[in-house]
Order: structure tokens, then C-alpha cells, then sequence
């Protein structure tokens, strides 16, 4: 398959950036909370741009969709979040059509996480499928695409070991104050922002630190009182986590601001004080770094970790690729039959405008004709034509492209739309 341009004159384009090129902070200028998103999609209407995917998560931000130059996209990117255009080029990726479909082949399944096998991604794309089809930007090129992410996703969760054992961000922390922190059991842990990544931080550090003197603060207190609930932890009023932070050990920051909740004046005690900030946006201060006895780390830090675990899913990288190869060819089969349909489509017309003239002329020859007979024939005849050209055109050894051209010439075919 050569050409993807199966929207007029538009192209299929992914553009984004991701942890491997860009740092925590830089990830932070261009992440997008709901509200900006809800901007981006309704100014992408308005600039009519037919369809259009964006995920921002914390390990990368990406548009998906269709345009006539990827500038177009990263201009969307850059009036709705605090990045620039310079920023972005010096960090970001650019696919179009094949590569931007096998771009979101890998990202969808593990393979481009920053830790493999996290198919958190693949929620995140759904619920920005949906979004997008809520705003009507979502052609029907791009639901199949996506339809088929999901698909070779599943198959890969469940054909292969890529997400076996534990190596989520939250299980990363867990093992980080293992390795760093002497009777972990002993220590008083302080975790603030009991959002998705809080909850399953809490579950991780219950389990394996088997520690009963965790804090749990939120913002909203009832929600940590239901992840309270569930392990028999205690929680504290937001008001309260200056105390709470004096008499920590150890303090977890899981919120999810724009800028951070924690810097050096909240800090009061001169007590060893690992400080742990699981949040893109970085939620701490790094200001904090200026008080003795504080040490901090950051997710990008976790993430480096490796250990047996991502060895073992390493192994199942060229697996779970032969799963993507198998799902994306049924893809490009079905997006070559949409290629060529118009142009069958209109054949058929064609071929159903000879019939209609000859059965003209043979009622003025012969009004006793049998004309339902012939119609039958008619029809029967005009549909294994077309049903041979199909056929044709479907074959691999064939160069669609050319063969479409020559039928165009041969049937003398007008311009047969190719919209998705
Ligand atoms: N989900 C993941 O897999 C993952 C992985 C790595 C890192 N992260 C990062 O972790 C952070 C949280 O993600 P999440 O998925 O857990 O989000 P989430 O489920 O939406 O939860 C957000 C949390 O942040 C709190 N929060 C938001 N703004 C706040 C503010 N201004 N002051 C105090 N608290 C505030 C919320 O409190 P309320 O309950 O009061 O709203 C809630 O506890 C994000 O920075 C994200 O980038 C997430």
C-alpha cells in the first residue's frame, strides 16, 4: 500500500512527544488537562480538520489525525498548552500515514511505554476515541484504526508475558524505599493524592511493606477514606499536611496539579525526609532539594529501574510485533478494499448505463422482448465483471494504484470520490 491519503488531499499524521526525548518538565509544558483538551478538539473543528485523536498522559502527549501539513496539528498542540513550536522540535516525533499507523500500533499495545507492557495507554486512547467521536472527529478511518489498536492489544495481553509480574510506576516506588530505606516496616509513610495512581501506590506499599503506619491525605478527604476503608489506614484533613509531612519518614506525592502542591516552605522538620513525586507535572517543588535533610526522587528516576521482570517481558517483544503485523495487515486489506470501492462502485454504474441504453434500443427493435429475463441476465453478468475486478485488485501481487488508474482509463470513469 502506497498512499494513505484516503481523505482529499489530507494526510494521516501522529505527532507527539514522549519520555524518550522529553523530560519530565518539558512533558509538563505540553500535558493537557480536560479542559484544554475540550479547547484543542473544539478549535481543531473549528479549522475543519475532519478527525482528530489526542492522549496526554504522563509519559507522552499525541495527536492523531488527518491533515494537509503536521504543522497544522502542532499548532493545535502549542496555543493549548503552555509548549512553544521550538520546544517541540526539539523533542517531538512526526509519523504520516504507514508510520503514523504503526506508531499507534506500539504505543496502543506496551511496546512504546515506559514501562513495557503497561497497557494503561490503551484506556487512555478509548477514552479519547470517545471524546473525539462525542465532537464528531472521528472519521470512520480512524474508529477502524483505533478499533484495531484495541484489538491487537487484547491479543497481546493475553497470547503473551509482556505484562507479567509487577512493574507499574506505583510498584517502582514500592521497591525504590526497599532498596533505599532500612526497616521500611518501622517507618511513618505519608501518601498525598489518593487519585488512580494514589489508590494503586497505597495497595502496593500495604502488600509488600506490610506497614501499618501509613497517612493517607487527599483533597477531597472522602476519597481517601474509601481507600482508607478498604486497608484500615488513617486519614488526615488536607489542612493538616504540614503536620503530617513533620512527622513522616517518607512522603508519596500522587496529586495531580498543574503546579506543584508541595515545596520547601511546607517542610518543617529537620528529620530525614524521602520525598517521592509520582506526578508529570512534577507536583514537588524542587526547591525542596535545598533543605538538608530532604532527599527527592522523581518518577522519571523510577522508571529506570529494571529488574528481572522487564527482562522477561523484554523476551515477548517479538511476539507480541508478529500480533501487531497479523491485526495491522487485516487492517491495510480492509483499507485497500475502501481504496479501490468507489471506483468498483463506479464501474457498476457504468456497466449499468450500457444496459439501460441497449434495453432502450431493443424495446424500439423488439417491444415483444422478454425484459425481466434480460434484467436478470443483465444483472447477473454486470455483477461477476465486477466481482472479477475486485477480485483483481485485491491481489497482493498487484499494484492497486495502477490497476485503478487503468480501469479509470479503459471505462472512462469519472473521478470517483475517495473520502473516508
Ligand atoms: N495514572 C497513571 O498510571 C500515572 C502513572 C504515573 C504518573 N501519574 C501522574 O500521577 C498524577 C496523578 O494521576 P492520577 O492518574 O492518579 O490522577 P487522578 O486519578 O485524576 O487523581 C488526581 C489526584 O490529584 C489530586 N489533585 C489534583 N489537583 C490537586 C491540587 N491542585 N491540589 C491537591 N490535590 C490535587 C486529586 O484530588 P481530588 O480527589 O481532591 O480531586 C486526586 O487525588 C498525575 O500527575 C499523573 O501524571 C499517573
Amino acid at each position: 500500500m502506497q498512499k494513505y491519503n484516503i481523505s482529499r488531499s489530507n494526510y494521516f499524521y501522529a505527532i507527539g512527544l514522549s519520555y524518550k526525548k522529553a523530560d519530565a518538565e518539558v512533558r509538563g509544558h505540553f500535558s493537557l488537562d480536560q479542559d484544554s483538551k475540550l479547547r484543542l478538539l473544539n478549535q481543531a473543528k473549528e479549522n475543519a480538520i475532519e478527525s482528530l485523536i489526542v492522549t496526554s498522559t504522563c509519559n507522552r502527549t499525541e495527536i492523531y489525525g488527518f491533515a494537509q501539513h503536521p504543522f497544522q496539528l502542532i499548532q493545535l498542540l502549542c496555543d493549548n498548552t503552555r509548549g512553544t513550536v521550538e520546544e517541540f522540535e526539539k523533542v517531538a516525533y512526526i509519523y504520516k500515514n504507514n508510520d503514523a499507523i504503526t506508531h499507534m500500533f506500539r504505543v496502543g499495545s506496551g511496546l512504546d511505554s515506559q514501562i513495557l507492557g503497561d497497557f494503561e495507554i490503551i484506556s487512555q486512547l478509548k477514552i479519547s476515541t470517545n471524546l473525539s467521536r462525542k465532537h464528531g472527529l472521528l472519521n470512520h478511518f480512524t474508529e477502524r484504526l483505533v478499533n484495531a489498536v484495541i484489538q491487537a492489544s487484547k491479543r497481546i495481553k493475553t497470547e503473551t508475558n509482556i505484562s507479567s509480574g509487577a512493574t507499574s510506576v506505583s510498584f517502582a516506588s514500592v521497591q525504590y524505599i526497599f532498596n533505599n530505606i532500612e526497616n521500611v516496616s518501622k517507618k511513618n509513610i505519608l501518601l498525598f493524592g489518593t487519585g488512580k495512581i494514589g489508590r494503586n501506590t497505597c495497595e502496593n506499599l500495604v502488600k509488600h511493606t506490610k506497614n501499618e503506619q501509613i497517612t493517607l491525605i487527599n483533597r477531597t478527604k472522602n476519597k481517601a477514606e474509601q481507600i482508607a476503608g478498604k486497608f484500615n489506614l488513617v486519614v488526615k484533613d488536607y489542612a493538616n499536611l504540614q503536620e503530617e509531612i513533620s512527622n513522616s519518614d517518607i512522603l508519596i506525592v500522587a496529586t495531580g496539579a498543574q503546579r506543584p502542591t508541595i515545596d520547601k516552605h511546607i517542610i518543617q522538620s529537620k528529620k530525614p525526609l524521602l520525598i517521592l513525586d509520582l506526578s508529570i507535572p512534577k507536583n514537588v517543588n524542587p526547591n525542596v532539594e535545598e533543605l538538608a535533610n530532604v532527599s527527592l526522587v522523581h518518577l522519571d528516576d523510577l522508571s529506570k529501574i529494571t529488574d528481572q521482570t522487564l527482562e522477561a517481558r523484554r523476551e515477548q517483544i517479538p511476539l507480541a510485533e508478529v500480533i501487531i503485523e497479523e491485526v495491522k495487515a487485516d487492517f491495510n486489506s480492509w483499507l485497500e478494499t475502501r481504496k479501490f470501492a468507489p471506483t468498483i462502485k463506479a464501474l457498476k454504474h457504468k456497466l449499468n448505463d450500457f444496459k439501460v441504453a441497449e434495453f432502450d434500443a431493443l424495446r424500439k427493435k423488439n417491444p415483444d422482448f422478454n425484459e425481466e429475463q434480460a434484467e436478470l441476465i443483465s444483472n447477473n453478468i454486470i455483477q461477476k465483471i465486477t466481482n472479477h475486478f475486485a477480485h483483481h485488485l485485491k491481489d497482493d501481487g498487484v499494484s492497486t494504484d495502477d490497476s485503478l488508474e487503468f480501469i479509470k482509463k479503459i471505462f472512462q470513469l469519472e473521478h470517483p470520490t475517495t473520502q473516508a
